[in-house]
């Protein structure tokens, strides 16, 4: 039985509602694999996007919860700076091409800046899910096309992100 956008947003509502997001990660990151592997869910919800339109689409977001389930389709290579999502967490699965992840360390916070330096880098393929707790600082690079499910504790519309000064 394929497995729906509505399966997904039900099954990460369920495991916020009984572990919260530090116990649940890896369960919600189950989840995300489960859509990624469907046969149906990403050509449904990832399709290309037109002349203009947004690279980010917001498929689902939870009215008691506020997290929101994201496609993402980048047509061409997209180079992503250092960043945090505020006071959000958010869960990356790689759909289709390859994206370079960093994720980098925070050396010092000071007057309202974060500085970081790089602490290690890996390939997500197809199929890979990774957690980013709240204020974990990554950098992705995506050299080729690619398509992305990510879940966004909040909203990411509404949320201002740190100042990153990276060394
Ligand atoms: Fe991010």
């Amino acid at each position: 039985m394929s497995y729906s956008l509505e399966d997904l947003a039900l099954d990460i509502k369920n495991t916020l509602e009984t572990h919260g997001i530090e116990k649940g990660s890896s369960t919600i990151c189950y989840y995300v694999k489960k859509a990624l592997m469907d046969q149906n869910f990403i050509p449904t919800h990832l399709p290309d996007r037109k002349e203009g339109e947004l690279e980010r689409e917001v498929l689902y977001e939870d009215k008691d919860y506020g997290f929101c389930i994201c496609g993402h389709v980048y047509p061409k290579m997209a180079e992503g700076h250092p960043h945090d999502h505020g006071p959000s967490w958010a869960i990356y699965g790689q759909a289709t091409g390859e994206t370079e992840m960093t994720d980098w360390e925070i050396v010092k916070k000071e007057n309202d800046i974060t500085t970081v330096k790089p602490n290690k880098t890996y390939l997500m393929k197809p199929g890979d899910v990774h957690f980013y707790n709240i204020g974990a600082v990554h950098s992705p690079m995506r050299k080729d096309p690619v398509r992305l499910l990510r879940i966004e504790g909040e909203n990411l519309d509404n949320v201002k992100r740190s100042k990153i000064k990276a060394l």
